[in-house]
């Protein structure tokens, strides 16, 4: 069945504002065990404005639930996540230089840099993600590199972008037929999330901003299990 990845930057955000301990990214992701989350997503960005190392620390050793851990392909990122040992690694950029036109991670043209990392984190048994928009060349640059899954970039089709459907059902295709574990994440919300739950090659959403707003609304476990039951109910009709 499709797993909902929750991604809790915005806790630290939030937390940030005031410089605290208030609100506490783990003592979140605690509570949220048994809303229809299915693992933890956080991000060590390379200026830590959200999440932090002790974060990032607290979080996988808790291990409560899969621990995913988006970071840049960076030596310091992989020196982390190899002694952290979460369940899996999305590798996302963060320099303009490694996006691509739409916003993913330029596979493409950073095999180099992008096969040691990838190997050194797959050494350590991490599973390997590569955050990528739709594009075939893409998806065929992450299988060839090593990673196991790619993480498909559904934020212009959140944005509305037309064909861009037709392009995450195709890529999502073209990943599972070059053997990677297929997920996408970004911009979804309850509006937007039933076609792209519907691809039965998607195994995994990863959806951060649109729950945390929600939850002012309506919690965080409501929201959760709102947004895993519009997925169920993609899949089942
Ligand atoms: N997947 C990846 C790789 C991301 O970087 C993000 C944003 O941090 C998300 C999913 C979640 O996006 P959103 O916060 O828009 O739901």
């Amino acid at each position: 069945m499709i797993r909902l990845g929750v991604n809790i930057d915005h806790v630290a955000t939030l937390r940030n504002a005031r410089g605290g301990n208030h609100p506490d990214p783990l003592t979140v992701a605690k509570s949220l065990v048994g809303s229809g989350m299915d693992g933890i997503t956080i991000h060590l960005r390379e200026d830590r404005r959200h999440i932090r190392d002790a974060d990032a620390e607290a979080i996988c050793a808790w291990a409560g639930k899969p621990v995913n851990f988006e970071m840049a392909a960076t030596t310091e990122m992989v020196a982390i996540a190899t002694r952290l040992k979460p369940h899996g690694c999305c590798i996302v950029p963060e320099r303009r230089a490694e996006i691509t036109t739409e916003g993913g991670l330029d596979v493409a043209n950073h095999r180099e840099s992008l096969r040691p990392a990838i190997a050194r984190l797959k050494d350590a048994g991490i599973r390997v993600s590569l955050f990528v928009d739709p594009e075939p060349d893409q998806i065929h640059a992450a299988a060839e590199v090593g990673a196991q899954v790619v993480e498909l970039h559904t934020g212009a089709y959140a944005n509305g972008k037309l064909g861009e459907l037709e392009r995450l059902t195709e890529g999502a295709r073209l990943a599972e037929s070059v053997g990677l574990e297929c997920h996408a994440g970004h911009g979804l919300t309850f509006a937007n999330v039933t076609p792209i739950a519907a691809l039965p090659e998607v195994a995994e959403l990863n959806i951060g901003h649109y729950l945390i707003g929600e939850a002012l609304l309506i919690g965080l476990p409501s929201a959760i299990a709102e947004m895993k039951r519009l997925m169920i109910e993609a899949r089942t009709r």
